[in-house]
């Protein structure tokens, strides 16, 4: 039994922060609904977390009954399938934890019967096409490994990770990473690999121009279903231009390779959003706006002769522009401004390549 040397309830906490991360090839599609098993193999950047990131703490009390989760200040149900599958897989490895100034002793087997409290709180528009669920299930398994004392071996907190948000994967790692589809039925080959630290290339810098912070209207995992069901291009692509783009990419990154880069990063953002047209119904994810930043950056690309900026986005309207330097960066900055206004839906905000989750501390 979990023990503590006096007779008030004692509480246990931890709090991590985790960097959302942006795919330049992208996921959509999966072969596992459950397990979150993808139909082909994705590539990301980590954006730096001091900027755009969730910061998640989790407690543990014997006075707690149940688990709860508050997200951005309101309580939600946990009993969705994937906070479920992460609790479960979290607790399934958890060890023995000491707190010697707290007089606490927490055994393996006690964490079945300990309920677990969780805040989580992310400084950017949740389910805005920003990666919210990357950054969100990438602070939750990171923060519970820590509070249950997991030992991680082998990725296996990215596959737990993945199981809350397939992309969430990714977010463990800094840096440029691969999430490897893997070929196992039960997905423990499906785990993301680190291709190169956030130093690598360290040149580029990542411009995000909020173009609307509401809610998207399809969830991406109703998105990539639908598609899934009904698009005859994302299986196409699946299986015959991501394996090669994802060779290329890799040398690119490999080789600071701006010109393929940004090629393969725009190509593979424009054909993710082919498939949501080629979804039925359609999935409209851009807007009037969004096309308007690709234009402007297409043209001035063009201009230049070789690539400037790199754009993709996600599942929603928001820009994610890759410059190639800084002088790259600030001419950027001074277009969307001159070209886009601020206005109350505009926001531009500018981030370097980002490092991995952090713990912040632990009480
Ligand atoms: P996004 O483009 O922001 O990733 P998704 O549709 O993929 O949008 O996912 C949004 C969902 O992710 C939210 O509705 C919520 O269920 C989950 N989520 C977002 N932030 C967090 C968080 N900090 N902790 C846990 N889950 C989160
Ligand atoms: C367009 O990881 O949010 O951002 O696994 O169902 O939670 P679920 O979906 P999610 O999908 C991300 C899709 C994407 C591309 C990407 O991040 O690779
Ligand atoms: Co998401």
């Amino acid at each position: 039994m979990a023990v503590s040397k006096g007779s008030e309830p004692w509480i246990l906490m931890v709090t991590a922060r985790s960097p959302t991360n942006i795919a330049v090839i992208k996921y959509w599609g999966k072969r596992d609904e459950t397990l979150i098993l993808p139909i082909n193999d994705s590539i990301s950047v980590t954006l730096d977390p001091d900027h755009l990131c969730t910061t998640t703490t989790v407690a543990v009390s014997p006075a707690f009954d149940s688990d709860r989760m508050w997200l951005n200040g309101k309580e939600i149900s946990l009993s969705g399938g994937r906070y479920q599958s992460c609790l479960r897989e979290i607790r399934r490895r958890a060890g023995d934890v000491e707190d010697e100034k707290k007089g606490i002793r927490i055994r393996k087997v006690d964490w079945e019967r300990l309920r677990v409290h969780i805040a989580s709180y992310n400084n950017f528009p949740t389910a805005a096409g920003l990666a919210s669920s990357a950054a969100g299930f990438a602070c939750l398994a990171f923060a519970l490994a820590k509070l249950m004392n997991i030992k991680e071996e082998n990725g296996e907190l990215s596959s737990i990770a993945r199981q809350g948000s397939g992309s969430a994967c990714r977010s463990l790692y800094g840096g440029f990473v691969k999430w490897v589809m893997g070929n196992d039925a039960s997905g423990h080959d499906s785990i993301a690999v680190q291709l190169a630290n956030e130093s690598h290339w360290d040149d580029l810098v990542i411009i995000i121009a909020v173009v609307s912070s509401q809610q998207k209207e399809t969830s991406s995992t109703a998105g990539m279903r639908e598609s899934f069901d009904t698009s005859t291009l994302l299986h196409y692509r699946s299986k015959v231009v991501v394996p090669r783009r994802i060779l290329q990419m890799e040398e690119a990154i490999r080789n600071r390779d701006f010109q393929s880069f940004a090629r393969l990063t725009c190509a593979d953002s424009n054909q993710f959003h082919a498939v949501c047209l080629d979804t039925s119904p359609p999935i409209f994810y851009m807007n009037d706006t969004s096309r308007r930043i690709i234009n402007c950056v297409e043209r001035w690309n063009q201009f230049e002769g070789t690539p400037q900026v790199a754009y993709t986005y996600d599942a929603g309207p928001n820009a994610v522009l890759i410059a190639r330097n800084r002088t790259a960066a600030s001419l950027l900055l001074k277009r969307l401004l001159f070209y886009f206004p601020p206005s109350p839906d505009t926001e531009l905000t500018s981030y370097l390549l980002g490092d991995k989750s952090i713990l912040e501390e632990a009480g």
